[in-house]
């Protein structure tokens, strides 16, 4: 027997060749709504920039266009307006966008397919939606550099150690090691804008996988919604979603990276360390230990790191077995991106509001600098100005910190006498060297630890971002 009568919600849109509803269980399976509403501004800009370029290449009259673009923007509002009840049993986003229009405006509303599909809509989407979120992400990450950028000038004479294999290897500036981080979200934000090249292409108009039969005009779609150009091939179209890959790919860069940050963030906040303290605001406390101010923020962004870089196992695997063209394998795209964009702006946006709150103990960092023996390269270096030869100067500075271990003491506390009983070459000049201050100033050139040269790296930076 035959079902003609077509009242099934699901059906309304591709019902015609089936002969039952979808089984409850196949309906809550397959349908998107729940979390492609999400992408329901940007299906109705797609839809509208599709409607217009029908009306002037002769497929609607411009009274049609006007009647569906008044209807398609008065369902944004409401949407908008948190005023629209989405319903599962019409699968997705613009299945319910569509179904509405047409109880809004009538028969009219089902006009508004003509020549594209579904495949080629949800990638527009996709593609219109991407774009802003990468924009949002940029304008974050900029917001942190600043902020680093700031705690660099403000550290810019800072003495920390700094560390090899986490153990004391010569001194830096704190503001030096703020810039690193800034360095790797410069490049972040560098990846960002060059993937936006390739998410902002237009594949509407390749329909379901091969094109339309309509004379439509792409390059006007493309114009109107503000895509750089359009997606060539019809099946590359509709299938491939490298441009998220390539996005989630870099956003796992950037947790990478904050997650480095955090790490330290997190040692040099314990007590062992003591190098920095971060606001109230920033931390929580423990339910049984009343001392204690924990860095959960840093331990969250390093924690929430994984599952971006769960995400782009999904996405690369989800891609890997897919025949051309379409499969409805990738609806499975949207929670990951979705929830990349979320967890990596998020994560960024709180440490650009953190970061230029950090404290730092100059006290503490210092004398962490200076229990470590950490100018001993600049020891070395000394003798090799003398005229050493420098795997010599290694062995001569090797013994001299053998001696002051034995001792229980630093370079800088042996006494000359001492000094010279390694090597006749050393003068009374040699303890302008082992300071740290002196260690660090030296460090004078592009790149290098000085004080001056971290100022004119952050001048650099901020004219960057300028
Ligand atoms: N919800 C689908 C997706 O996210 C888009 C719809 C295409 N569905 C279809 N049966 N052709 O990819």
């Amino acid at each position: 027997m035959t079902n003609t009568t077509n009242d099934h919600a699901g059906h309304q849109t591709w019902g015609g060749r089936f002969s039952e509803s979808p089984d409850a269980r196949v309906a809550a399976f397959t349908e998107s709504v729940s979390f492609d509403a999400r992408l329901a501004a940007h299906d109705i800009r797609g839809s509208i920039a599709h409607a217009r370029m029908l009306s002037n290449v002769g497929v609607l009259t411009d009274d049609e266009f006007t009647q569906i673009e008044a209807g398609l923007n008065a369902i944004g509002a409401r949407i908008a307006a948190g005023d629209f009840s989405w319903d599962p049993a019409l699968e997705d986003v613009h299945m319910n966008i569509e179904a509405r229009l047409t109880d809004d405006i009538g028969a009219l509303g089902k006009k508004l397919h003509t020549g594209r599909s579904r495949n080629d809509q949800i990638a527009t989407d996709i593609r219109l939606w991407l774009r802003d979120a990468i924009d949002a992400l940029i304008t974050e990450l900029e917001r942190l550099r600043t902020a680093l950028i700031g705690v660099a000038e403000r550290e810019a004479d800072t003495i920390m150690p700094g560390f090899t294999h986490m153990q004391v290897a010569q001194p830096v500036t704190f503001g030096h090691h703020m810039l690193a981080w800034e360095a790797m979200l410069a490049r972040d934000t560098e990846r960002l804008r060059d993937i936006r090249k390739r998410v902002n292409r237009l594949p509407l108009g390749a329909a379901a996988l091969a094109g339309t039969t309509f004379p439509i005009d792409r390059e006007m779609v493309a114009d109107e919604l503000g895509f750089d150009s359009v997606i060539d091939n019809s099946l590359d179209a509709v299938s491939d979603r490298d441009f998220a890959i390539e996005f989630v790919s870099a956003a796992s860069l950037v947790m990478t990276h904050l997650s480095r940050h955090s790490e330290e963030l997190i040692l040099w906040m314990s007590p062992a360390f003591g190098f920095i303290d971060l606001p109230d605001r920033y931390c929580t406390g423990s339910s049984i230990m009343p001392q204690k101010k924990n860095p959960d923020v840093a331990e969250l962004v390093r924690g929430k790191t994984a599952r971006v870089n769960g995400h782009l196992v999904s996405l690369i695997t989800l891609m890997k077995g897919q025949p051309l063209a379409y499969n409805r394998d990738n609806q499975e795209d949207k929670e990951p991106i979705f929830d990349v964009v979320d967890t990596v702006t998020n994560s960024v946006a709180l440490y650009a509001d953190m970061m230029p709150h950090v404290t730092v103990h100059a006290d503490v960092c210092r004398e962490a600098a200076r229990q470590g023996f950490s100018t001993a390269t600049d020891l070395a270096d000394y003798l090799v100005r003398q005229g050493v030869a420098f795997r010599d100067a290694h062995e001569i500075v090797g013994k001299s910190v053998q001696h002051a271990i034995g001792a229980g003491c630093d370079l800088a506390d042996l006494d000359l006498a001492t000094l010279r009983g390694f090597s006749e070459a050393i003068g009374e000049d040699v303890y302008e060297v082992l300071t740290l201050e002196g260690s660090v100033a030296a460090r004078n050139h592009i790149g290098g630890t000085a004080p001056a040269q971290v100022r004119a790296a952050a001048a650099r930076a901020r004219a960057a971002l300028a």
